[in-house]
């Protein structure tokens, strides 16, 4: 008998090795910064051609903001062209568009260029990209347990109405299903505070591709890898 496919409906990504990649060929990190930025189109049209429902993408974390300024107004620049010009290419493929993170921390027009592309897009239903900007797992993970606490105080549920949906539903990423698969471009072998909870069953693949050199090709050569892993739950 053959083994049954593992069925794919969520990736993750920790899009990293920017900086690597633009120092390797003495450029400045912003460089790397600007052509991952071109990876990133490129990725989301190739999970929508193979089929993904959900791709959530790590593009800035909370740990992030330490980077020198000029690093930072970098990457909030290219964040502010990507949320003016991204807006066709994003209905012509019907992808619907989530920004999950700590907001308060992000410019006012960015955070309202950010609402607006997620109410113009929230018809689409082929492909759904999270973008994880400015979050930390451990600070959403906090903001869950503050705001389960205030409904206790409140008297509007029971201690014993907490349970893991229940919970899972006061986290950002309320109504999206757990990654399947996460990938970690760069060779970096760790997590960096991305989606702790959520990838508690996540199968997990380690490339040592800087995210500037990854690819459609690369994409679809680990899934293949993915399709064969055997997902065991805690079951024999
Ligand atoms: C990933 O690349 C992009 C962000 C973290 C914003 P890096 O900027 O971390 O690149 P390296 O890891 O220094 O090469
Ligand atoms: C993780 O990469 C964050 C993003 C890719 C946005 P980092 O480069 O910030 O992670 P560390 O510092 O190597 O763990
Ligand atoms: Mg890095």
């Amino acid at each position: 008998m053959t083994k049954e496919e593992n069925s794919l409906e969520h990736i993750a990504i920790i899009m990293d090795g920017n900086g690597r990649w633009a120092t390797k060929r003495g450029l400045p990190r912003s460089m790397g910064h600007k052509k991952g930025a071109e990876v990133v189109k490129e990725i989301v049209r190739a999970a929508g051609e193979v089929g993904v429902k959900f791709l959530t993408l790590y593009a800035f974390s909370t740990e992030n903001w330490q980077r020198s300024k000029d690093e930072v107004d970098t990457l909030m620049g290219l964040l502010r062209q990507y949320l003016k010009s991204d807006l066709q290419e994003l209905q012509e493929n019907n992808v619907r568009i989530k920004f999950i993170g700590e907001s308060e921390m992000l410019d006012a027009d960015i955070v309202s260029a950010m609402r607006k592309l997620e109410i113009d897009t929230a018809q689409n239903d082929a492909l759904t990209l999270c973008i994880a900007l400015s979050y930390g797992s451990r600070q959403e993970i906090v903001n869950a347990v503050k705001k389960t606490a205030a409904l206790v105080k409140k008297g509007d549920i029971s201690v014993n109405d907490i349970d893991i949906k229940m919970f899972s539903d006061m986290l950002y990423t309320k109504s999206i299903p757990d990654p399947d698969l996460l990938i970690r471009t760069s060779g970096e072998q760790r997590i960096s505070n991305y989606l702790l909870w959520q990838l508690a069953y996540t199968e997990l693949y380690f490339t040592k591709t800087l995210w500037p050199d990854f690819n459609k090709d690369e994409l679809v050569a680990i899934i293949k890898d993915y399709k064969t892993r055997e997902r065991r739950y805690g079951k024999v």
